[in-house]
């Protein structure tokens, strides 16, 4: 085999709740994931035993079934890829080693990683990656390890993998790499409006600590409205329901990010909230037409990078070329 493309989402937490810290040093979490369809590829290719690389491209954005050509205001440059490594540290990079490890092959791998997910963006780009790596090599190496395997090796890479892999509408628990497919219907639509600068997580989650100044903090809940909302497809039930424990933590830090989110509602969002730890903002929209609406309110204002019009649920890690 020469070698294998896989397509992995991004994606947004349609609630959010954190509890207090663990003795491991993370939260306990309540969530709801949700794959949306802005996509980065993973490219692997066959390299001599024990040798992996990486290389690192940005692509313009992939929205998936959005035409962003015919689109105006649909923001369709390329993230800026600092702060990704190129080295051992990449998560993609560790995540074929891994599988190797794990599996024994003695083959190694060149990833190419073609990014539209902004890199610290709240949007599990770099896990989707990590993601999208383990499922690209078990087909080139012919480890063919089974999706139950493949989660194990995901949680210990990051809390967000195991979901990337899955996609869809999960609900996350323990640190949010515990996923079970969500009860759910409808599609829906959403535009993300893009910072210039991403948010470091460990400081958000520190700074959730540093606000509840050791308060007691009840284990997190997923809302009740959220999975009714969910179950009955309901956008406008949903857009009130949306929740995130993250969001005043990453306001704080961004507070231009608290005026993006005014200025989504008063667009007429059905609803609008931080995505995961910042500092993309993700705002629902009844239909494409209405986000279309939204794109146009942000982006005449100015007030954020970029703004992307997606579509959700759509699939986890998947091969698109081999
Ligand atoms: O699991 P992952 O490596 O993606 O987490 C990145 C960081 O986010 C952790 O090092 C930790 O600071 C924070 N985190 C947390 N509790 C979680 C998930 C992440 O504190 N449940």
């Amino acid at each position: 085999m020469t070698s294998v493309t896989v397509q992995a989402p991004a994606k947004i937490n349609l609630s959010l709740g954190v509890g207090p810290p663990r003795d491991d040093g993370y939260h306990s979490l309540a969530t709801v994931y949700h794959a949306v369809s802005m996509f980065d590829r993973v490219q692997a290719s066959p390299a001599p035993a024990g040798e992996f690389s990486v290389e690192v491209t940005a692509c313009a954005g992939d929205a998936g079934d959005v035409d962003e050509a015919a689109d105006p205001v649909v923001d369709s440059r390329s993230p800026s890829l600092d702060g990704v490594p190129t080295g051992a540290d990449n998560l993609a990079l560790r995540a074929a080693r891994l599988l190797a490890d794990y599996t024994g092959v003695t083959a190694g791998a060149h990833l190419r990683l073609g990014k539209s997910i902004p890199v610290a963006g709240g949007l599990a780009g770099g896990s989707t990656d990590a993601a999208a790596a383990l499922v690209a090599c078990n087909v080139l190496w012919g480890t063919d390890l089974p999706a139950e395997d493949l989660q194990h090796l995901a949680a210990r890479l990051g809390s967000d993998v195991p979901f990337c892999l899955v996609g869809g509408t999960a609900t996350g628990s323990g640190r949010g790499e515990e996923v079970s497919p969500a009860l759910m219907q409808g599609s829906y639509h959403w535009v993300l409006a893009v910072a210039d600068q991403g948010l470091s997580t460990p400081a958000v989650y520190a700074e959730v600590d540093r606000l509840r100044d050791g308060s007691d903090v009840p284990e997190p809940k997923i809302p009740d409205a959220l999975m009714n909302a969910l179950r009955s497809g309901d956008a406008k039930a949903l857009g009130p329901a949306l929740t995130n424990d993250l969001e005043p933590a990453a306001v704080l830090l961004r507070p231009e990010l608290g005026e993006l989110l005014r200025l989504g509602e008063a667009c007429g969002a059905l609803g609008a909230m931080v995505s995961g730890s910042g500092p993309t903002c993700a705002f629902l929209a009844n239909d494409e037409a209405h986000a279309l609406d939204i794109c146009l309110g942000l982006a005449s204002a100015g007030s954020c990078q970029g703004v992307h019009r997606v579509t959700g649920p759509v699939p986890g890690a998947r091969v698109v070329d081999a």
